[in-house]
């Protein structure tokens, strides 16, 4: 089903204590803010308000990246407001579902996407809940009182509602006070609320403490994949060579379509295969003229964005180029330093090696140079 988000993040973060607000620090390597957004975007959002702060645009946009429809309104001084805020710039039908989320639980996936626009089709409004597992004590007048949990949930979000409905009963709220949740809104209108599964994935950061559970659970939905790559090139006429994004001089060249960096071209092989993306060619067909000439960094950084853009990153890299000429360990620091640039991680998850076949093969013989690669990467499960 065709469905919108709003993701609001406009909020100061005053609980979670000194330093940036929450929807700008890091989990397991990436902004939290980043996180709703590419699982939205994956689980097919058709389009996406991301709603912030007044002056975080460029921040904001650098998180959007290449995502035409998705759009950034600022936010109000409430989350309600914030809320309304995404409506005005949400351009769907009034009959579109729209899912409003917080920033600050960046665990969504599809699963619970798929859970509310079901619900949706019977409800006005839906949202996931926790049942309260622990009975609860309120404090009074410096007495403790127990009280039953029986029928308490815990309201999560995204809360479903479709476009219409939440704008206007949002316009009709009298309150009591702000309404801190969606659902509540709908239902305050005469609307029909549904609870899907909850799941403490989905739980809010509000504390300091809390980004140390976000990071048990980030790690708990990430898979691990490794990928391999091969590249061989001929030696030819020349004054020097490419290897790893390293220019050397030398007293020959690879020859080769592109510049012939079979270090880089390995990589990129080890980084598709991690993905299940093919190889190099399929990306960069040897026949297509634009690619004649070309400087492989272009490779490398395209593999290293389709990880990126799967929600996934680069945990290390390792290759080892095989030739008996040129001596490669006094631009080995060089090289790391390239690589990691390129695939925009730090110089210890970056590995260059070197070996001759004691003139055995081709490779002893001086006919080529070969280049193997191996990359681990990180997806989202
Ligand atoms: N939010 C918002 N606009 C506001 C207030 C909150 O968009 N004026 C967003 C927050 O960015 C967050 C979500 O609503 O993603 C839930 O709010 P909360 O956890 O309370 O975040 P903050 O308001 O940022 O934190 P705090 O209340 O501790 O200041
Ligand atoms: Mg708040």
């Amino acid at each position: 089903m065709t469905f919108a988000a709003i993701i609001v993040a406009a909020g100061s973060g005053t609980r979670i204590g000194a330093g940036p607000a929450k929807q700008w620090r890091l989990l397991a390597g990436r902004p939290v803010l980043q996180w709703s957004i590419e699982a939205l975007d994956r689980a097919g959002a058709a389009m996406g308000v991301v709603v912030i702060p007044p002056g975080e645009e460029a921040r904001a946009r650098a998180l959007l990246g290449d995502r035409p429809d998705w759009t950034l309104a600022v936010g109000g001084a409430t989350r309600a407001l914030s809320v309304q805020a995404g409506l005005k710039a949400l351009m769907v039908p009034a009959e579109t579902p729209v899912l409003v989320h917080d920033a600050a639980r960046p665990l969504v996936d599809g699963r619970h996407v798929d859970a509310l626009l079901k619900a949706l089709e019977t409800a006005d409004a839906a949202l996931p809940a926790l049942a309260v597992a622990d009975t609860l004590r309120r404090v009074e007048d410096g007495k403790t009182v127990t009280v039953p949990r029986d029928g308490l949930w815990r309201a999560q979000t995204p809360q479903a509602a479709r476009r219409g409905r939440l704008e206007a009963a949002y316009a009709r709220w009298s309150g009591p006070g702000e309404p801190t949740d969606d659902a509540a809104v709908v239902e305050a209108d005469g609307g029909t609320v549904a609870l899907t599964p909850g799941d403490p994935a989905l739980m809010k950061l509000t504390y300091p403490e809390d980004f140390d559970m976000a990071e048990l659970l980030a790690g708990r939905t990430m898979t691990t994949r490794i990928g391999q790559g091969f590249d061989a090139h001929r030696w030819g006429p020349g004054e020097a060579v490419w290897l790893c994004g390293v220019r050397i001089d030398h007293d020959q060249t690879l020859i080769g379509h592109s510049d012939a960096d079979a270090g880089l071209h390995a990589l990129t092989d080890a980084l598709l295969g991690a993905i299940g993306e093919g190889d190099i060619g399929d990306h960069f067909p040897p026949t297509d003229p634009q690619w004649k000439g070309a400087a492989s960094d272009l490779f490398l950084k395209h593999a290293a964005a389709m990880v990126t853009a799967r929600g996934g990153r680069v945990l290390n890299v390792d290759v080892t180029l095989i030739c008996e000429r040129p001596k490669i360990k006094p631009h080995r620091e060089a090289m790391r330093e390239r690589l990691a640039a390129l695939l925009g991680v730090s110089l210890a998850q970056v590995s260059v090696k070197a070996t001759t076949t004691e003139g055995m093969g081709f490779t002893g013989r001086q006919e080529g140079l070969a280049a193997q690669a191996v990359a681990l990467v990180e997806l989202p499960a």
